[in-house]
């Protein structure tokens, strides 16, 4: 199937310009003016529109056992949600559980994942012990194309791991290529204040945001950027929402340390407010790291537009409010930790952030695509509109209003932490590898069709420092 986008306005990491885009197959085979194609079987007149790069979403978690429950969407809702926001790849994180093998822990997320997905995916594998078991394993890890690991300095007890496992991993790591991620907010800290809290009966998830101070992020990250310093091994902070964690990384990147930085939707546009809302609405917003202040929000921004964080995530990991969230109305320890995003990504970056002037659209594509593509060793064949590459491409409706709604969205969970927020800009038509997924504010796409994504290891293709 040949396949002829006109007159819309390319847009990539570095470049805005009106071409064509011809698709054949699975791939782009072309892209530039006046391409004389007379053969196409399908022509898409984007005229007013924007042609770009599918989004890949580096932080998402589907289907995954959490706190005592399971996230709701699964890799069908969850890549529809994505599909029908202009996400075309994902990289979910798989996550062994605590005193079992990665070995087991691929079996699950492999028998979650392929016959589900519409769109594709890779894992970043957890790891939560470290132990001459899982070392040994690393080898086989990397043989599978997964080639990017997460660790937890928080989550005490269940996902932490001690600085000298960090250590140790990032050792091993490094000599294979890989890179390593952290959720970094000190857990040690988190845990005495979370107890304190308990024991004053302060209960309601007004007291989440306290237990995770911005100081407790800033510590962790400024940790986490020299361990991967001392370890000769770049590190990436994934959802970063304090502005002390943000000077962190300015800090290490004006030493030289090889550093990258990602920040997700919600940490931009909601702030800490909303855990004060009545009749336990509060619970909707409660993930960590937590919402924070608008000072953050302006850091977060700041740091999105001058290059000190390169990637914008999710971390989508849904719980519905009804049969999840409320599981902790009593104690707002127990309410399972996450919210939506994966279909609101690209729209809120583009309202928020391009349309109000925050950043401009090549940033947006840099920062949704380009640059995920580039960290995680799928760039060129994803991330970019050029010949060669997958044919994940976005034909984007800049002046699309909307309105977020749980009663339209795509996601399986029953609310939406952005309900009622105002939209500009939507997709109109999302090709997956070449094939319709998304028209006319319509899901068209297919459970199976997303293929596993082995990576390259190797360094990312970006500046770092
Ligand atoms: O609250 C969150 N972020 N839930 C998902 C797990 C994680 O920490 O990323
Ligand atoms: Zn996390
Ligand atoms: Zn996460």
């Amino acid at each position: 199937m040949r396949i002829l986008i006109q007159n819309g306005e390319v847009v990539t990491a570095s470049d805005q310009f009106t071409a064509e885009v011809l698709i054949d197959g699975e791939k782009v085979v072309a892209v530039g003016q006046n391409l004389g194609v007379t053969n196409a079987d399908k022509v898409y007149d984007a005229t007013g529109h924007l042609v770009i790069p599918g989004g890949i979403d580096v932080h998402c978690h589907l289907d995954m056992p959490f706190m005592g429950t399971r996230s709701k969407d699964d890799f069908f809702t969850g890549t529809r949600a994505a599909i029908s926001g202009g996400t075309t790849s994902i990289i979910e994180f798989c996550i062994p559980s605590k005193g079992g093998t990665i070995k087991q822990a691929l079996a699950d997320w492999d028998a979650k994942s392929a016959p589900k997905a519409c769109c594709d995916y890779s894992f970043h594998m957890a790891i939560v012990d470290w132990n001459e078991g899982i070392r040994k394993e690393l080898d086989s890890v990397f043989e599978r194309g997964i080639t990017s690991f997460k660790v937890f300095t928080a989550y005490k007890g269940a996902l932490m791991l001690s600085d000298e496992e960090i250590f140790r991993l990032m050792l091993e790591v490094k000599a294979r290529g890989g890179l390593v991620t952290a959720h970094a907010v000190n857990g040690d800290v988190l845990t005495v204040l979370a107890d304190k809290f308990g024991a004053e009966g302060k209960l309601t998830p007004h007291y989440h945001p306290l237990c995770q101070p911005g100081y407790a992020e800033g510590e962790a990250t400024g940790r986490i950027l020299e361990l991967g310093n001392l370890a000769g091994q770049p590190a990436y902070i994934v959802h970063m929402t304090a502005k002390e964690a943000v000077e962190e990384l300015v800090r290490a990147r004006a030493r030289g340390w090889e550093s990258l930085g990602e920040v997700c939707t919600q940490h931009l546009t909601l702030d800490d407010s909303l855990y004060d809302l009545p009749d336990f609405e509060g619970a909707k917003y409660v993930m960590s790291p937590p919402l924070r202040k608008k000072a953050d929000q302006e850091a977060l921004w700041a740091a999105l537009a001058n290059g000190t964080i390169q990637v914008v995530g999710t971390d989508h990991c849904t719980f519905d409010f009804k049969g999840g969230k409320d599981m902790g109305r009593d104690d707002f320890r127990k309410i399972p930790n996450g919210l939506n995003g994966i279909e609101e990504r690209m729209s809120m970056l583009f309202s928020y952030g391009v349309k109000s002037g925050k950043i401009p659209m090549t940033k947006f594509v840099e920062v949704t695509a380009t640059n995920p593509a580039k960290i995680f060793g799928l760039y060129p064949q994803k991330g970019h509109i050029s010949p060669g590459a997958d044919a994940d491409v976005v034909i984007y409706n800049p002046n699309k209003e909307g309105v977020i709604s749980a009663k339209t969205h795509n996601s399986a969970c029953d609310y939406n932490v952005y309900e009622g927020w105002k939209i500009l800009g939507a997709p109109h038509t999302v090709f997956v590898r070449g094939k319709v997924a998304y028209e006319n504010g319509k899901f068209v796409g297919e459970a199976g069709n997303g293929r596993f994504l082995a990576r390259a290891a190797g360094k990312p293709q970006l500046a770092m420092v």
